[in-house]
C-alpha cells in the first residue's frame, strides 16, 4: 500500500523509500553496514524476487566478518590481529606471525618451539612431487608449477578432505607452510636446470628456503644474515591483506568444502595475475626503461598526460590513500640489502628520486597516490638475484599463512555458506529453439 512503513526494527536503521510503490522500509544497520538480504523484502509485486545489490568487483560489499587483519587505507594502518605491521616487521619472525594469524594470539615460547619443530619436520615432500615437477617444460612459469604442485598435494593427503576435523586442519596448515618453500625452490631449480636441494632442517625457515634456492656442492649453505632477515620480513609484510583477490578466491573455493590444498592452489592462481601479484615486476621494468635520473621529469610528464597509458608502477592502491605502511618498511630494507650486496644503487637512486618528485607533484597529491608495497620489493629481489618471473612465487609463500587462516575462519563462521553471487541477467528473453544444423549429415 503506498505510503506504508514496514515494522521499525530496534536500533539504528536505514530508511529506504521505493518510488515505484511509495513504500518505506527500515533496514537495520550494524557496524555501518546493512545486510543486502534485507533488501529482498523490497518488491513491487508479491511474486517478485526482491531487490538485490549490484556491486561488480565487490567494491563496496563486505563478504564476511573477519578478526584477522585490519586496514585503514586513509590513515595507512595495517594490523594483524591488532598488532601494528611495523612492530611485527621489526621484532617478530614469519612463523610467529603465521601462528598469530591462525590462532589470534601470539604463541607462548613452548607453542612456538613446537610449531617451529612441526614445520621443520614437514618440509620434505613425497619423492613423487619431484618427478611431477620434472614433467614440466624447461621454461615453465614457476607460478604454474607452484599452482600445480600445491594442487597435487591434495592427492598425497586425501584425509585433508575431512575439513571438519580440527586435527586435519592443523596438519594441513603445518604441511602447507612447510612444503610451500620446498615446492617453490624445486620450481626455481627446475628452471635453472639445477638438481633439487632437499630441506636442511637445522636452518631457520628463511635460511632453509635460501639454501634450497642457492646451495651447490657446499655441505651447508650459509645465507647472508641480512638476506635471510630481509626474506623473513618480506614474508611478514605479505602474510595477509584481508579480502584481496587471492584470499577471496581461497574463501570462495574453500566454501565448497574442498580440501585446503585445492583451495590454496586457487589462491596461487589468482595471485599469478598481473593485476595482483605482478606489480613489482612492472616497477623493475619501469625503472630500467627510465634508465637515468635525468629522464625522470619526462617520464612523470608522460604519466600525467596519460601518453601511451603510462602509469607510475608501484604507486596507488585501491585501499591505501596514504603511504602504504609496508612500503616504508620495504624502502629501509632495500637500502640495507643493497648495502651488503655491493650492487650498484642506480635503480634505487632512480626509485628514490622518482618517489621524491611524485610526492611533491600536484597530480599525485590530488589523487592520493603514494608508493605501495611493490615499489621497492622488486628491487630487493633483483639484488638477491631472483629472476623476475619468480617474484610472485615469493609473495605466494608468504600469503599462504593468511590464506589458510582466512580459509579456517570462513569454515568456522556459522553464517558462511557456499559462495554463490547473484547476477543481473541481461540476455535474451525466452525464445523457441530452431536449429541451424543438420544432425543427419556426416562430416567427412
Ligand atoms: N600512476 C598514475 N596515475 C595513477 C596511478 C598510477 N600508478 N594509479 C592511479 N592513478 C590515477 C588514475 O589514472 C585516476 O586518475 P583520474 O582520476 O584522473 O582518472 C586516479 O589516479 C584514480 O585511480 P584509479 O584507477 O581509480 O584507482 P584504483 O583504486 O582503481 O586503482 C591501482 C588502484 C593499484 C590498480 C592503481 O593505482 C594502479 O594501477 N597502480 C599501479 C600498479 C600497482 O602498483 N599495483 C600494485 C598494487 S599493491 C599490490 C597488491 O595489493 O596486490
Amino acid at each position: 500500500m503506498p505510503g506504508q512503513t514496514e515494522a521499525t526494527p530496534l536500533g539504528d536503521y536505514l530508511e529506504i523509500k521505493d518510488s515505484r510503490t511509495g513504500k518505506t522500509y527500515n533496514i537495520p544497520i550494524s557496524d555501518d553496514t546493512i545486510r543486502t538480504a534485507d533488501l529482498r523484502q523490497i518488491k513491487v509485486k508479491d511474486d517478485d524476487f526482491g531487490m538485490m545489490g549490484y556491486d561488480p568487483a565487490f567494491m563496496n560489499t563486505a563478504s564476511c566478518r573477519s578478526s584477522i587483519t585490519f586496514i585503514d587505507g586513509e590513515k595507512g594502518i595495517l594490523r594483524y590481529r591488532g598488532y601494528p605491521i611495523e612492530q611485527l616487521a621489526e621484532k617478530a619472525s614469519f612463523l610467529e606471525v603465521a601462528w598469530l594469524l591462525r590462532h589470534g594470539e601470539l604463541p607462548t615460547q613452548a607453542e612456538y618451539d613446537q610449531f617451529t619443530q612441526d614445520i621443520t619436520y614437514h618440509t620434505y615432500t613425497h619423492e613423487n612431487i619431484k618427478q611431477f615437477m620434472d614433467g614440466f617444460r624447461y621454461d615453465a612459469h614457476p607460478m604454474s608449477m607452484l599452482t600445480a604442485g600445491v594442487a597435487a598435494l591434495s592427492s598425497f593427503y586425501p584425509s585433508a578432505k575431512n575439513i571438519h576435523d580440527p586435527r586435519e586442519r592443523e596438519i594441513a596448515f603445518v604441511r602447507l607452510l612447510a612444503k610451500m618453500p620446498t615446492i617453490a625452490a624445486f620450481a626455481y631449480r627446475h628452471a635453472k636446470g639445477l638438481p633439487y636441494v632437499y630441506p636442511d632442517n637445522a636452518l631457520s625457515y628463511a635460511e632453509n628456503f635460501l639454501s634450497m634456492i642457492a646451495r651447490m656442492s657446499e655441505p651447508r649453505y650459509e645465507a647472508d644474515p641480512v638476506y635471510a632477515r630481509a626474506i623473513d620480513v618480506l614474508f611478514i609484510l605479505h602474510a595477509d591483506h584481508e579480502q584481496n583477490c587471492s584470499t577471496s578466491a581461497v574463501r570462495a573455493v574453500g566454501s565448497s568444502h574442498v580440501d585446503p590444498y585445492s583451495a590454496v592452489a586457487a589462491g596461487i592462481a589468482a595471485l599469478y595475475g598481473p593485476l595482483h601479484g605482478g606489480a613489482n615486476e612492472a616497477v623493475l621494468r619501469m625503472l630500467q626503461e627510465i634508465g637515468d635520473e635525468k629522464n625522470i621529469p619526462g617520464f612523470i610528464e608522460n604519466v600525467k598526460s596519460g601518453k601511451g597509458d603510462a602509469k607510475l608502477m608501484g604507486f596507488g592502491h585501491r585501499v591505501y590513500k596514504s603511504y602504504d605502511p609496508r612500503a616504508k618498511i620495504v624502502k629501509k630494507l632495500c637500502e640495507e640489502v643493497i648495502k651488503v650486496s655491493g650492487s650498484t644503487t642506480k635503480d634505487l637512486d632512480i626509485a628514490m628520486e622518482l618517489e621524491r618528485i611524485a610526492l611533491s607533484d600536484e597530480y599525485f597529491i590530488k589523487r592520493k597516490l603514494y608508493p605501495n608495497v611493490d615499489f621497492y620489493t622488486g628491487l630487493i629481489y633483483r639484488v638477491m638475484k631472483f629472476p623476475t618471473d619468480y617474484f610472485t612465487v615469493l609473495f605466494a609463500i608468504a600469503r599462504t599463512a593468511g590464506w589458510v587462516a582466512q580459509w579456517e575462519e570462513m569454515l568456522l563462521d556459522k553464517e558462511q555458506k557456499i559462495a554463490r553471487p547473484r547476477q543481473v541477467y541481461t540476455g535474451a528473453a525466452e525464445r523457441k529453439y530452431t536449429s541451424n544444423l543438420d544432425y543427419t549429415r556426416r562430416v567427412e
